[in-house]
C-alpha cells in the first residue's frame, strides 16, 4: 500500500532523512520507535506532504501511484489521514465545518461529536483554547469523517490523562478496523492501514501491531515484532539495542 524508497529529506537546510526504505502492506500497522530528534515526525509529513521539509531524493508510492511531489489534498483525496503531534490552531476555521469537508456531505461524524466528548466544540475554531486531550480527540473526529485507507498516528497517546487514553485508544480501534468484520466467528480483520509513532506503545493495547521499526538520526536501523523491540528498548534503551548495535557494528 506504502512504498517508501530511499528517501532524503531536508528542513532547514539540515539533511533529516538520510535514505528511508519502508513498505506497510494493506490493513497491516507498522509503528515507529525512535528517541526524540530522530525524524520521525518528519517522516510522517514527508508522507503526508505538508510543512516545509523537501524531498531531495528517493520516491514515496501510495496504492501504486508515485505521490513524492503531490499536494497534501492530493494525498488526503487518495486515502491518506493523519492524526499530527501538535497540530496548529485554526483561526477563523470551525470544527464542525473542517468535518463537514472531510466528511464529504456525509455529516454522520457531525452527528457522532458526543461520541467524542466533543459537544459544543463544533462552533469553536480548530483547535484554539483545546486541551491537550480535546485536540486528539477533535483529530480523531476529523479523521473519523475523512474515512482514510491509510493513517499517520504521530504519538496518539502523548499528553493525555488515562481517561482519555481509554477513548482515544477505541476511537483508533474503529477507524482502523471493519466493524462488520468483528464478531463471533469472524476474523478480526484490519481494513485500513496505519503507521504509528508510540513512546510508550500503549495506544498497541487497542490495536495491535504486525511489524516495527526503529528510527535514529534519520535512519531505521533495525525491525522487529512490536513488543520484542518495546521490551527491548524499555530494558536497555536505544543505545543498547540489541539489533541496533548489530546493524551498526
Ligand atoms: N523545519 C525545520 N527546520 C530545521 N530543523 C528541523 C525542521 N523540522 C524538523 N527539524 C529537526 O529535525 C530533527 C527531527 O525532528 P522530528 O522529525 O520532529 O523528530 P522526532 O519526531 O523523531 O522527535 C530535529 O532535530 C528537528 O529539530
Ligand atoms: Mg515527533
Amino acid at each position: 500500500m506504502l512504498e517508501i524508497k530511499d528517501l532524503h529529506v531536508e528542513a532547514g537546510e539540515k539533511e533529516i532523512l538520510k535514505g528511508i526504505n519502508l513498505t506497510v502492506k494493506e490493513g497491516e500497522t507498522c509503528v515507529l520507535f525512535g528517541p526524540n530528534g530522530s525524524g520521525k515526525s518528519t517522516l510522517l509529513a514527508a508522507i503526508m506532504g505538508y510543512g516545509t521539509c523537501k524531498v531531495t531524493k528517493g520516491t514515496i508510492a501510495f496504492k501504486g501511484q508515485d505521490i513524492t511531489n503531490m499536494t497534501v489534498d492530493q494525498r488526503a483525496k487518495l486515502g491518506i489521514g493523519m492524526m499530527m503531534q501538535r497540530p496548529p490552531n485554526v483561526v477563523g476555521v470551525k470544527l464542525g465545518d473542517i468535518v463537514k469537508v472531510a466528511g464529504k456531505g456525509d455529516d454522520s461524524a457531525i452527528k457522532n461529536a458526543a461520541k467524542f466528548k466533543l459537544n459544543g466544540f463544533l462552533e469553536r475554531d480548530v483547535n484554539v483554547g483545546f486541551s491537550g486531550g480535546e485536540i486528539k480527540r477533535s483529530e480523531l473526529l476529523q479523521l473519523t469523517a475523512q474515512k482514510p485507507e491509510f493513517v499517520l498516528l504521530d504519538e496518539p497517546e502523548s499528553g493525555v490523562d488515562l481517561e482519555t487514553i481509554d477513548l482515544i485508544g477505541a476511537k483508533v480501534h474503529d477507524l482502523l478496523y471493519d466493524p462488520k468484520a468483528c464478531g463471533v466467528g469472524n476474523a478480526v480483520k484490519r481494513h485500513v492501514a496505519s503507521l504509528v509513532i508510540t513512546h510508550t506503545g500503549q495506544i498497541l493495547d487497542y490495536i495491535g501491531a504486525d511489524c516495527a521499526y526503529i528510527m535514529r538520526d534519520g535512519l531505521i536501523l533495525c525491525s522487529g515484532r512490536p513488543m520484542d523491540l518495546l521490551k527491548d528498548i524499555r530494558e536497555k534503551g536505544y543505545g543498547e539495542c540489541v539489533k541496533c548495535r548489530m546493524v551498526k557494528m
